[in-house]
């Protein structure tokens, strides 16, 4: 359909994997009541099915921050735009996010959290760009080790499109993106949905 972008991973093969997580997390935690927190925009997708997979009585709580993208020295420090609501003291934390890059914004995220002082905090994440990892950063969940593409697709965004995409698409042509944002369209219509649910078989192995 387009050579703009093709399905990394399908929605099946997303399915299955947190279907996983969420059955490891659940024997981690066992007799725990953890908070998932989710950095907005993009981990919300992810942590909506992810936490459904959780069989604990676990807390929600979500938090917004920005990126300072240009002064070199500012590496990895964010503004919190919006703060989470609950304590998280005594607490265990898991970190819930769609993607891990060069790791610099969960890094500072991850000591801002540190600094309230909870029992623990670990992470989970959708993907991971391993390859890119500048921050040493331990990461205690992953659901796919994911190449060094831009991607976008369920909750990941190319200037605030495609978030809702179901499948996780990696971008081939981001000059072809660029000049025609609306390449992708496609990949929102409904006849990608097979009758028995599946969809971008291609990639879900
Ligand atoms: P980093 O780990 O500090 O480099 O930044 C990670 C953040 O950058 C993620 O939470 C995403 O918001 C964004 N990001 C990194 N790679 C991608 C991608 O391939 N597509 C969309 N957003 C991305
Ligand atoms: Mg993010």
């Amino acid at each position: 359909m387009s050579e703009v972008a093709s399905v990394l991973y399908g929605r099946e093969g997303i399915r299955r994997r947190i279907e996983e997580l969420g059955r490891t997390i659940t024997g981690d935690y066992e007799g725990r009541a953890p908070v998932l927190i989710s950095v907005l925009l993009g981990g919300s997708v992810f942590l909506a099915d992810l936490f459904r997979e959780i069989r604990l009585p676990v807390a929600v709580d979500f938090m917004s921050i920005s990126r300072y993208d240009d002064a070199a020295e500012s590496l990895g420090r964010v503004r919190i735009l919006k703060d989470l609501d609950q304590d998280i003291g005594g607490r265990d934390v898991i970190v819930v996010e769609d993607i891990v890059d060069t790791g610099l914004t969960l890094s500072y995220l991850a000591s801002v959290l540190e600094s309230r002082a909870p029992t623990s905090v670990e992470v989970c994440t959708l993907l991971d760009k391993s390859v890119r990892r500048i921050a040493p950063l331990a990461i205690r969940y992953r659901g796919f080790d994911c190449p060094d593409v831009f991607v976008v697709g369920y909750g990941l965004d190319f200037k605030e499109r495609y978030r809702n995409v179901p499948d996780i698409l990696a971008i081939d042509d981001i000059a072809a993106l660029t000049a025609d944002p609306d390449a992708l369209l496609g990949f929102l219509a409904d006849d990608r949905r097979a009758p028995n649910g599946r969809g971008g078989l291609a990639a879900d192995g």
